[in-house]
């Protein structure tokens, strides 16, 4: 690796940083095709109304911007000695640096990109120490639920604090290397989960504990030291930041002795002549990541997490909490609508909400939603089958039971009131019919 001349663009700049504005004058960055149109039926055009941030957010504006000021000095990583190489090499780590920042890691925490939050789960379940018992409820998104070798999996629970007493229960029962999974907020419900609790039940039975922030980092500050986490994992593209990155934070001892993620230039310190003389790199960041990396992923990433701080946490969860209760409020009053919800309906949650219409299915309501009203959400089990089993009712029908779904309406910095109620007159239309 080169020596690193330069190490962040903000230092090489002579001025000194404006002081920051108070929070409630700073505004909310714009994402990129906010004035998107879209054809509906008839071959009107209308603007789209992006009710599907859960799945995959929109670009920020200022994450287009930092990826596009990259891109003139873009050049390899960790392996070139031109100018270029070590620019684009200082914006690669200063990305690592502010992203383990924007989520408080200790500073002995490992920063490893990935390519999303699926690939930072598996990539700690191929380095978990042998015999590691993992224990996980059932409902987890599939990225948390399956990459485990010995999972105990655990009930739905009914409240909160039985999510507590069920993991203590669990984790007392099992001997040797134990990991806790548990998401901070569903991606079904957008319920928030007693992290802290859990973490600490974790850790007093000698366990672990790895949060899954995919759905949690959009919407709510996160700290893992304050909170006592072992890791996290989240996606960029949840995160306004869609250019092919992830991350997993956390502590480096089983990322240092697990398999190097892939095998390959960069994750490699020496190589003799046997094929097995491979002397791989101890650090977790080279030791999975190898090959060149996705360096405007993690830039993009970064600049997603400055843009957020940037614009403060209160401004950010006022509004959507604003809009949110606009959004269940307007559900509430359409005749056949049922929002789904494991611990009812005053628990907090971030800005999801799942619900089905009596009479139809949910594919029907969002391809109606989409053609008739230029709206975009989602439809279907949101790669939590058990979890939305269990919300409604229904049995296991097999992978190929397509008729026990949900529609899914998610909201963040881009949604607009006008959306929120589009989407409410568009259902009451539908069920009238
Ligand atoms: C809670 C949660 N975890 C994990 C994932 C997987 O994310 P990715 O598809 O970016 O790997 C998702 C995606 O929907 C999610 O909502």
């Amino acid at each position: 690796m080169p020596t690193l001349t330069i190490f962040n663009d903000a230092a090489a700049s002579a001025e000194a940083p404006a002081p920051a504005a108070p929070e409630s004058a700073r505004p909310i960055p714009a994402v990129v095709g906010a004035d998107l149109e879209v054809p509906v039926k008839g071959g009107r055009l209308v603007r789209y109304a992006n009710l599907d941030y859960a799945a995959s957010a929109p670009c920020l504006e200022p994450v287009s911007a930092a990826v596009t000021a990259a891109l003139p000095a873009y050049s390899s990583v960790h392996r070139g000695a031109g100018y270029a190489s070590q620019l684009t090499t200082a914006r690669y780590e200063q990305a690592r640096h502010t992203v383990r920042a924007f989520v408080g890691a200790r500073p002995s925490d490992a920063v490893v990109f990935t390519r999303n939050t699926t690939d930072a789960t598996n990539l700690l379940a191929r380095c978990l120490p042998e015999g590691t018992t993992v224990v996980v409820f059932d409902t987890e998104h599939h990225a948390s639920l399956l990459p485990w070798r010995d999972a105990v999996r655990l009930a739905p629970p009914a409240f909160p604090g039985e999510a507590v007493r069920a993991a203590d229960e669990a984790l007392a029962g099992v001997e040797g290397p134990k990991l806790l999974v548990v998401t901070a907020a569903s991606n079904v419900t957008g319920e928030l989960w007693p992290i802290a609790a859990l973490a600490h039940i974790a850790h007093r039975h000698g366990a672990r504990i790895l949060v899954d922030a995919a759905q949690f980092v959009p919407h709510r500050r996160l700290n893992l030291t304050a909170l006592d986490l072992d890791y996290v994992a989240f996606s960029g593209h949840k995160l306004y930041a869609p250019f092919g990155a992830g991350v997993l934070v956390g502590r480096g001892d089983w990322l240092a002795g697990g398999e190097p993620y892939l095998k390959g230039g960069g994750a490699v310190r020496a190589v003799g002549e046997a094929p097995e003389a491979a002397e791989w790199h101890e650090d977790p960041e080279p030791r999975h990541e190898a090959g060149t990396p996705n360096v405007l992923g993690a830039i993009a990433l970064a600049a997603a997490c400055d843009a957020l701080n940037a614009t403060g946490w209160t401004a950010l969860v006022r509004e959507e909490e604003r809009l949110l209760a606009r959004l269940r409020a307007g559900l509430a009053t359409v005749e056949g609508v049922r929002e789904l919800a494991l611990w009812g309906a005053d628990h907090p949650r971030v800005g999801i909400v799942s619900f089905t219409v009596d009479g139809f299915t949910a594919r029907e309501v969002a391809e109606a939603l989409s053609a008739e009203y230029g709206i975009g959400v989602r439809d279907g089990k949101f790669c939590a089958h058990p979890f939305v089993r269990h919300l409604l009712g229904t049995a296991d029908g097999g992978c190929e039971d397509g008729t026990a779904s949900a529609v899914r309406a998610s909201i963040g910095i881009g949604t607009t009131q006008e959306h929120v109620d589009r989407l409410i007159e568009a259902l009451r239309a539908i069920v009238a019919r």
